[in-house]
């Protein structure tokens, strides 16, 4: 039998006031395969914990198949928990350790046909009679997998099981664990922080921020339609290039997007979706172009919706199958501060400087904004002047641009680009998507 699991309302605090889980509702449908997705620290393992049973859920209600289990003793959840370090027991066999739970579940039964059946599954039958440390990391974990495997659980919980591991081993693992848990129809909730792992392993996502819940979906939709700029930044690689850039809505012309010294003229007649921009009028938008909405290629071979911008090549970076180019537009990148790298900090510009603005101080207002909540993106808020050069200290180029390797670009080149308006996201001040329209049905969706 396989389990749904569901949250209402559920909340967390280890310290009064201060949510870890906030209000967290999510439906898991028997079978499914869903995937916890989230920067460190936003939460993940708490809500698998309580899940599982190991820690105390402080407000609203944990469902297992639509019964009421918030109290429910962990060891009558028939759920299977699979660790980023699964501690194995170093004075067993890998028999014994996959027997294990078998033998406290039934005392009488004779646990080795089961044990057998998984190690077949897993193919690690010949493991059977070594002791964990004669075992290497992956084969451990597989061990690991039988034991949680061997129970039958109604579900897995799974966190990070394979972020130990190197990255040849963890594709291994990962294509192994979909195919296991899909043969097995287990349900599965499995948590991590690398949203390549989430996308290409989810039947749904759901991404975390903070303890709060910002989306859930099949990986296509989280990538086609991000309900924000965070989820935005957060799935898909390379990072979607996000942009400072304001609506202009003249009487007498085409609407525009003004990217510091460049802009996108939007196609005429406007779609329903840069319809939706007109109420943006003068003000700052956060503009979002995936790496397959610009292509390198001259103002003439533009089709239907595509607009030409001029990027200066400031780094390229060949990576074999592909190349990416980083490019000055002239325009200001927009930061979403708790997915950001650290950076060099920056050297305070002349005006700064007369105003008394610190490096600091500026790093103190941003924290404080991330702190504050809502506020996901403007690199510095208070400047709001865009016709000027790019900021100093930050990573070269502020679009990133993929291509193929036969294309030769250095250093200093000017180079035409034209950008797919069909792909343009819009986000607002608080980072929230404008366009494509946020009620827009996931089309998507299978
Ligand atoms: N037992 C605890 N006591 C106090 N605070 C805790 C406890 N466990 C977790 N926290 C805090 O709760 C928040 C969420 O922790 P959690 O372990 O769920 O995050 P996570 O998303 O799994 O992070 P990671 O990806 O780093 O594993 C963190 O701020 C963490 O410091
Ligand atoms: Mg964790």
């Amino acid at each position: 039998m396989t389990r749904a699991i569901s949250l209402h309302d559920v909340s967390k605090s280890y310290t009064r006031g201060v949510r870890v889980v906030d209000r967290l509702s999510l439906d898991i449908e028997p079978g499914e395969f869903l995937v916890l997705l989230g920067p460190s620290g936003c939460g993940k393992s708490t809500v698998l914990r309580m899940i599982a049973g190991l820690e105390e859920i402080d407000e609203g209600e944990l469902l297992l198949d639509g019964e009421y289990a918030n109290d429910l003793l962990p060891a009558d959840r028939q759920m299977a928990m699979v660790f980023q370090n699964f501690a194995l027991y170093p004075s067993m066999t890998s028999r014994d350790n996959i027997g294990f739970p078998l033998r406290i579940e039934s005392p009488g039964a004779d646990p080795r046909p089961r044990v057998d059946a998984t190690a077949r599954m897993l193919g690690i039958e010949d493991l059977l009679d070594r002791f964990p440390a004669q075992l290497s990391g992956g084969e451990r974990q597989r061990v690991a997998m039988g034991r949680a495997i061997a129970r039958h659980p109604a579900a897995f919980l799974m966190d990070e099981p394979l972020s130990n591991l190197d990255a040849k081993l963890r594709n291994h693992l990962r294509a192994e664990i979909s195919g296991l848990t899909r043969k097995l129809g287990v349900t599965t909730v499995y948590v991590t922080h690398d949203q390549a792992e989430a996308m290409s392993l989810g039947d749904r996502v759901a991404v975390l921020r903070g303890g709060v819940l910002q989306q859930v979906g099949t990986p296509r939709s989280v990538y086609a339609l991000p309900r924000n700029v965070f989820i935005a930044a957060f799935i898909g690689t390379p990072r979607i290039n996000l942009l400072r850039g304001v609506v202009r809505a003249p009487l007498d012309g085409a609407m525009t997007i003004s990217l510091g010294k460049q802009y996108l003229r939007l196609p005429e007649p406007l779609c329903l979706d840069h319809q939706l921009l007109r109420v943006q009028q003068g003000r700052e938008v956060i503009v979002g172009l995936r790496s397959e909405a610009i292509r390198i290629a001259k103002p003439a071979a533009a089709r239907p919706g595509e607009v030409h911008i001029t990027g200066l090549v400031e780094h390229v970076e060949f990576q074999g199958h592909e190349v990416l180019v980083h490019f000055n537009t002239g325009s200001r990148p927009a930061l979403v501060p708790e997915l950001e790298a650290p950076r060099p900090a920056a050297r305070p510009t002349r005006r700064r400087r007369r105003e008394g603005g610190t490096v600091l101080n500026r790093l103190r207002e941003r924290a404080g904004a991330l702190r504050a909540g809502p506020v996901v993106a403007l690199d510095d808020p208070a400047d709001t002047g865009s016709e000027q050069a790019p900021p100093e200290g930050r990573l070269p180029g502020d679009l990133i641009v993929r291509t193929t390797p036969d294309i030769e670009l250095r250093h200093g080149m000017h180079v035409p680009l034209l950008v797919d308006l069909a792909h343009l996201f819009v986000f607002d001040q608080h980072g929230d998507r404008i366009c494509p329209a946020p009620d827009r049905l996931p089309d998507l969706e299978e």
